[in-house]
């Protein structure tokens, strides 16, 4: 099933065209990624999809239900498809222990108070946290550990989709394998659709089952992970390939 569906997405700024007819899908229990240099339009594709920037022409489906651009995304909607930001540090608000945090996000996507505690406990077990973590502050917490608070925030609605954006780009190296393996995890045993944006192909190809990289906007290549790896057919993909740091390979990844 396609959980999301983006078709020919226009964006200007002033001068600047963002997104250029831009289409993509994301399928149930698979990881697109989105890769590219700063500026190619990443973050507005990806805040287009969670309904946060509104688009100039072209449409979007999410769950197999139309989003009329620039109008409100149907709270149910909004609840299925979840980001997870670049630097949790930034976004966790520091003057909230992880419990309000989530307590907030729950009210907020219309959860009972009745479901909400083992809704937390539930979503913290999934990126391996304990329930101890309740009580901590974004302050108390290294960059890996909010980075999987920011991941259980995101699940604790219960979504079809994570956004994730730069997710892992503010973290060590070590951390991030840690947390691309969080989440490729939860992909594949919850059967959980990750959009997967980051202007590192290094970091998109463990996780990735396809791949659309963009340029100024416009897609230059979209297919399987391996065949873009293996022959990228733009030029532009031979470049990212090239600029790709040395990224430790996720357990269980036979090409490690
Ligand atoms: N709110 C805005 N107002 C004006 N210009 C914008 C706005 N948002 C994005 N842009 C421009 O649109 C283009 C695409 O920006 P976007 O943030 O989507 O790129 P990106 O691929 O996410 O880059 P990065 O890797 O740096 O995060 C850039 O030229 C950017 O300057
Ligand atoms: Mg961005």
């Amino acid at each position: 099933m396609n959980v999301i569906e983006v078709a020919h997405l226009c964006k200007r700024f002033g001068k600047i065209a963002a997104l250029d007819d831009v289409s993509l899908v994301a399928r149930q229990g698979m990881t697109v990624g989105i890769v590219g240099e700063s500026g190619s339009g990443k973050s507005t594709l990806a805040r287009a999809v969670l309904g946060l920037q509104r688009p100039d022409s072209g449409s979007l489906r999410i769950l197999g239900h139309e989003i009329v651009l620039g109008g409100r995304m149907p709270r149910e909607l909004r609840r299925s498809v979840q980001l997870v930001p670049q630097d949790p540090r930034h976004t966790l608000n520091p003057a909230r222990t992880v419990q309000r945090s989530l307590w907030f996000h729950m009210a907020a996507q219309g959860i009972r108070r009745a479901e909400r505690k083992a809704r937390a406990h539930d979503a913290l077990a999934m990126v391996a946290l304990t329930p101890d973590y309740l009580h901590a502050y974004p302050g108390e917490l290294s960059g890996g550990l909010a980075q999987r608070v920011a991941i259980a925030r995101a699940l604790v609605g219960d979504p079809a989709v994570l956004v994730c954006d730069e997710a892992v780009s503010a973290l060590d190296k070590g951390v991030q394998a840690q947390v691309l393996n969080v989440l490729s995890e939860l992909q594949r045993d919850r059967r959980l659709s990750l959009v997967f944006v980051s202007h590192d192909l290094a970091v998109v190809e463990h996780i990735s089952d396809e791949i659309t990289v963009l340029r100024r906007g416009r897609v230059v290549e979209t297919g399987a992970t391996q065949d873009i790896l293996r022959a990228p057919k733009d030029p532009y993909t031979t470049e990212l390939l090239a600029a790709r740091t040395a990224h430790p390979p996720l357990q269980g990844d036979e090409e490690g």
